[in-house]
């Protein structure tokens, strides 16, 4: 079944986000990176501005920049709403208020489109649906992430994450997941099953992070 936009709900994370909930160092990010459903995320811009090497992944990248705007205004009260009416599931410590998150979230998100078509002629943000085949070779990246989208969704089911995960292994030294919980903040046998079979053949690490928004979302899973 082809893509649809509208299946998408754009809500983009910044790069201080991303180095708190997948621990970035310098290090990490004098390597070369894979972000996996990186979506509306500012974190390649800001850190390609930094002289980061990151090439981002996902199936909204075949859409123009019009159609990503469209959809983001369209979705923002939406999932506003929503936040609102569920306040009391996230910790109100970094970000204050729904107004501060309403703000933060749409600045990375003006921010990546602001970038997005230069971003796309350099080749950071490159159209592609997990588990397809990356057109990339093995090994290539150092380190592969994926926000706010692996194990997010228990309903894709384990044989997506498996073979998922497995295609990111095959072009990325490590692989960081964050966060481990779903949409409820519930841990699920999903997260579970998923570490069992990795467990089999590589190192599989859950780690704390100083990351939490929704409450009890704080644990990295680290694959390598
Ligand atoms: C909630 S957004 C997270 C965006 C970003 N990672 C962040 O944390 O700011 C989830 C993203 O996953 C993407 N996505 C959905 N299905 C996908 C798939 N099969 N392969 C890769 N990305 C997918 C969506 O297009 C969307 O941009």
């Amino acid at each position: 079944m082809a893509f649809q936009l509208n299946s998408v709900v754009p809500w983009g994370h910044n790069l201080e986000e991303y180095r708190t909930m997948f621990r970035l160092t310098g290090e990490d990010l004098s390597g070369r990176i894979a972000g996996f459903g990186d979506g509306p995320a500012s974190f390649n811009c800001e850190a390609t501005r930094l002289g980061a090497s990151v090439v981002s992944f996902d199936p909204i990248y075949a859409f123009p920049a019009n159609a990503l705007h469209a959809r983001i205004e369209e979705t923002r009260q939406v999932v506003m709403e929503q936040m609102r009416a569920n306040r009391e599931n996230y910790v109100w410590t970094q970000i204050k208020d729904l107004d501060m998150l309403e703000s933060v979230r749409m600045s990375a998100m003006e921010t990546f489109l602001a970038d997005y078509e230069a971003g796309r002629a350099e080749n950071r943000y490159v159209p592609h649906t997990l588990p397809d085949r990356l057109p990339y070779g093995d090994g290539f990246f150092d380190l592969g992430l994926s926000s706010h989208f692996l194990l997010l969704y228990p309903s894709l089911g384990l044989s997506f994450h498996i073979e998922a995960i497995t295609e990111m292994l095959r072009v990325c030294r490590e692989v960081r997941i964050f966060p481990v919980v779903d949409l409820d903040a519930n841990k699920t046998a999903l997260a579970e099953d998923v570490m069992a079979y990795f467990r089999k053949t590589r190192t599989v690490k859950l780690i704390k992070t100083d990351y939490e928004f929704q409450k009890g979302d704080n644990l990295l899973l680290t694959i390598r």
